[in-house]
């Protein structure tokens, strides 16, 4: 990928009817990884309270940790289109601190967008932020950061009433003007007909194929957290995990009967002969 993914370009994905890949990353490294393989929309997940800093929710996450990680992943992959995911209480006080607190992602991590969760109750914040110009993925459906008020994660408009609010939910983010929207936890049915219903391109997660793109949380796709849950809507591509530890497993043996290091991992001050 050696051209810059702009929101332009995301239109024009969804005006070609071609699939907007997503994946999130939270480092350079992995960052560096997905855009090699053609991903061009990243997105720094609050996901990065349980896949990386060890939170067993999203909501402990603060700003500056998603601030540092943000700029980890924009280093990381200078091309891609990266979104920072603002953590639960950043953008919930006020319009002035949230249009504050988004600036920071552009301003300090060179972020090309921001996301925040949440419908027409957002919608005084969403239509401020791009007033003042920063790009906003909204993110509707399930919605991790209301986990302690849902009383859990689970399935969202599968009742009548409950698809008609995501449906007006939708076309209301995209009359505020975001660039794109998140899916999550939606019937397959109801995200392709939002997806029909709005000309924003909608980026699906546990919501079937009928979106015009697809996010997935790394560490699922790559099995980086070996033997941890994986939700039903995540497929495994890779058990990076397993392989790290039956790696790590070789160096402590390695070590402990002293192979390792051996003449070829180390330096000498005699003469060679
Ligand atoms: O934080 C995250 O990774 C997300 C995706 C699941 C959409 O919000």
């Amino acid at each position: 990928m050696n051209q810059k993914i702009t929101v332009r370009t995301l239109r024009e994905l969804k005006a070609r009817g071609e699939k907007i890949l997503m994946l999130t990353a939270y480092d350079a490294c992995t960052a560096a990884w997905a855009e090699a393989a053609g991903v061009p929309t990243i997105l720094v997940g609050d996901s990065m309270g349980n896949t990386v800093l060890g939170y067993s929710n999203t909501l402990p996450v603060t700003l500056e940790e998603s601030l540092l990680h943000t700029s980890a992943v924009r280093r990381g992959a200078p091309n891609a289109f990266v979104i920072g995911d603002m953590p639960f209480m950043s953008y919930q006080i006020s319009i002035e601190e949230a249009v504050r607190n988004a600036g920071r992602y552009l301003k300090e991590c060179g972020a090309d967008a921001v996301k925040l969760e949440g419908g027409r109750d957002m919608l005084p914040v969403i239509e401020r932020l791009v007033t003042v110009g920063i790009p906003v993925v909204g993110h509707i459906g399930l919605l991790p950061q209301s986990v302690l008020k849902d009383g859990g994660y689970r399935l969202h408009g599968k009742a009548a009433a409950e698809a008609k609010a995501l449906i007006s939910d939708a076309k209301a983010l995209e009359k505020a003007g975001v660039c794109m929207m998140v899916l999550e936890g939606v019937p397959r049915e109801l995200a392709a007909d939002i997806t029909f219903q709005v000309a924003t391109p909608t980026i699906g997660i546990g919501a079937g194929a009928g979106t015009d793109g697809q996010v997935q949380v790394i560490a699922d796709l790559l099995g980086l957290n070996a033997g941890g849950f994986t939700p039903k809507h995540a497929k495994r591509y890779a058990e990076l995990g397993e392989t790290a530890i039956a790696a790590i497993r070789q160096y402590v043996a390695e070590v402990t009967h002293g192979d390792f290091p051996d003449n070829a991992h180390s330096s000498s001050n005699q003469p060679k002969s």
